[in-house]
């Protein structure tokens, strides 16, 4: 049992020992939404030895995943750090005021399908080529993406939300694919695929009244939930897909 486990009673009961204690390097956390932020906050506490970035559209240097330019400035950036330990990417787009998830044919929109594949698939992806020889230096390494439970095509029941649907599967696929790759070229990095189930942030508000008390985490309790299943992976594990409990959700 790791120190972070048994700090949070509400975390799955996991028995492989954490390999972050005495982690040090850089942590890289992407996205300032209710995630993101609960990630950053806890990170800091668990693990204050690391030099923690943390950037997105509002950080200074600002991080636009849909923007070539400011994923080139990154590397620049990383270049002048200590190595990258931990990559957590939590940016990601449901709706707006423009738009929302299409509930049927007939509001598919190429705008729409653009949009959200733009940050959700091409954005992880194209963050991971910014950073590649940033990360690890030769010493194991996390790069962590949020995906979403309803991207998995083997889950898909209900259907609707056609393109966010879409772009978490091709983010998936996207990653799984990278995951090959580093085991190769990169072999101490692991990458891994994060649900962290439905969580009372703006992304999900206009969507959770059915959601039932108990299963709506609070972004502090989905962060520790997070953190403590990341943990737990090696990089053996890497190119997996995997709930806030420590699941394996099917592709
Ligand atoms: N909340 C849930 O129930 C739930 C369930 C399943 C999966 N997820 C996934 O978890 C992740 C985190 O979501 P959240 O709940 O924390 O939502 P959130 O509070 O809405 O945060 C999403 C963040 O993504 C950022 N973002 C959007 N486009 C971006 C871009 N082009 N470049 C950089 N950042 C960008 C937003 O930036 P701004 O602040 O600038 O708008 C926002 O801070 C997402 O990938 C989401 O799909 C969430």
């Amino acid at each position: 049992m790791t120190l972070a486990i048994m700090r949070h009673s509400h975390s799955a009961d996991m028995s492989t020992a954490s390999s972050w204690e005495g982690l040090t390097g850089t942590a890289l956390v992407i996205g300032q939404g209710g995630i993101g932020s609960a990630l950053v906050q806890e990170l800091g506490e668990r693990l204050p030895q690391l030099d923690l970035l943390w950037l997105g559209r509002r950080s200074t240097p600002r991080l636009d995943l849909s923007c070539d330019g400011d994923l080139d400035q990154l590397g620049e950036v990383l270049a002048g750090k200590p190595p990258l330990r931990l990559v957590i990417n939590t940016a990601g787009w449901l709706h707006d005021s423009q738009r929302g998830p299409e509930k049927r044919l007939a509001r598919v929109n190429r705008a729409g399908l653009e949009q959200a594949f733009s940050i959700n698939a091409y954005g992880p992806i194209l963050l991971a080529r910014a950073i590649e020889s940033s990360l690890g230096h030769g010493e194991a390494a996390w790069f962590a993406s949020l995906s979403a439970r309803v991207g998995s095509i083997g889950d898909n029941r209900l259907g609707g939300w056609y393109g966010y649907r879409a772009a978490k599967a091709a983010q998936n696929q996207l990653l799984r694919t990278l995951a090959i790759e580093w085991r190769r070229c990169l072999p101490s990095v692991c990458v891994t695929l994060l649900h962290p189930g439905t969580t009372a942030t703006d992304l999900s508000e206009p969507f959770r009244r059915g959601v039932p008390p108990e299963k709506l985490f609070s972004p502090e309790r989905a962060a520790c939930q997070l953190l403590d299943v990341l943990s737990l992976q090696c990089p053996e594990d890497s190119g997996r897909f995997l709930a806030w409990d420590g699941s394996t959700i099917p592709w």
